[in-house]
């Protein structure tokens, strides 16, 4: 599904990704770890074609097409669906409504009409017991005073509501509770299909025992330094990060 070969993405003068490998395969999870500033929010960016970031080398493949000259809005309605690290506030829009718009949205790009609102409040209720979110949650303005669990629980809705082909969820720097880990875990383990994947970038070790990963990979300094299966996981939990520097220079 996806293939990322040889990236390579800078920033002004700054080059921060600097060779990344990575398929990610149908009905894959493949988590993400690795130092702060190793690059991993940048390789998301960088799949979600964020033009903030220079692809100087390399390639990102989804379904066999480059989508080097895809806009991210194309992106997005080809599935490619990334989390918001820092989501913004939109105070008189309810979390139903925004939904409503950005699935519309994602119609008219593939040519088809409004989904019937009958359809729209079927689906809200379905997607929204799936992932035991409260009624009254779904007429809030969207993010306004969201508490850390509730914007993470917004966000596992939205990719419930939008069926992405490949969903990348960057939990850093969000300060995930207990409970916010568990949202993400179920949504993850719940809308988990033969024909989907999803990458999960996380500093925790626990959101990986509920999620459970086909393969983890290490970024460090803008590489791909190790790869695994979630018993790395563990180890990393154990030993750090630092051992693996020496990898890098192996390699
Ligand atoms: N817009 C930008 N301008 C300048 N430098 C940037 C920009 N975005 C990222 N960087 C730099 O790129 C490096 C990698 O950042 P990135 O956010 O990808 O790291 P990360 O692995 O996600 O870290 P964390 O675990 O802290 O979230 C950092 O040194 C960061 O300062
Ligand atoms: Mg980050």
């Amino acid at each position: 599904m996806l293939k990322i070969n040889n990236l390579h993405a800078r920033v002004e003068d700054k080059e921060i990704l600097k060779g990344i490998n990575l398929t990610v395969n149908a009905g894959e999870v493949h988590a993400i770890m690795g130092p702060n500033g190793s690059g991993k929010s940048t390789l998301a960016s960088v799949i979600a074609g964020k033009e903030d970031f220079e692809v100087t080398e390399g390639e990102v493949i989804l379904d066999k097409e480059n989508l080097e000259d895809v806009s991210p809005e194309d992106r997005a309605h080809k599935g490619v669906f990334l989390s918001f690290q820092y989501p913004v506030e939109i105070p008189g829009v309810s979390v139903t409504n925004f939904m409503k718009t950005a699935i519309n949205e994602s119609r008219k790009a593939k040519g088809l009409e409004d989904m019937p609102a009958k359809d729209m409040l079927k689906l809200i209720r379905e997607k929204s017991e799936l992932l035991e979110i409260d009624r009254k949650f779904l007429s809030r303005s969207l993010n306004e005073g969201f508490s850390g669990g509730e914007k993470k629980r917004n966000e596992i809705f939205q990719m419930a509501m939008l069926e992405p082909k490949l969903a990348i969820l960057d939990e850093t720097d969000s300060g995930l509770d207990i409970d916010a880990l568990r949202v993400v875990a179920n949504g993850v383990n719940k809308l988990k299909t033969k024909d989907n994947a999803v990458i999960v970038i996380t500093h925790y070790q626990r959101l990986l025992e509920y999620i459970v990963p086909d393969f983890i990979h290490v970024l460090h300094d803008g590489k791909i330094v190790k790869s695994g299966t979630k018993e790395l996981a563990l180890e990393l939990e154990e030993k750090g990060y630092d051992w693996l520097k020496n990898e890098a220079v192996v390699k």
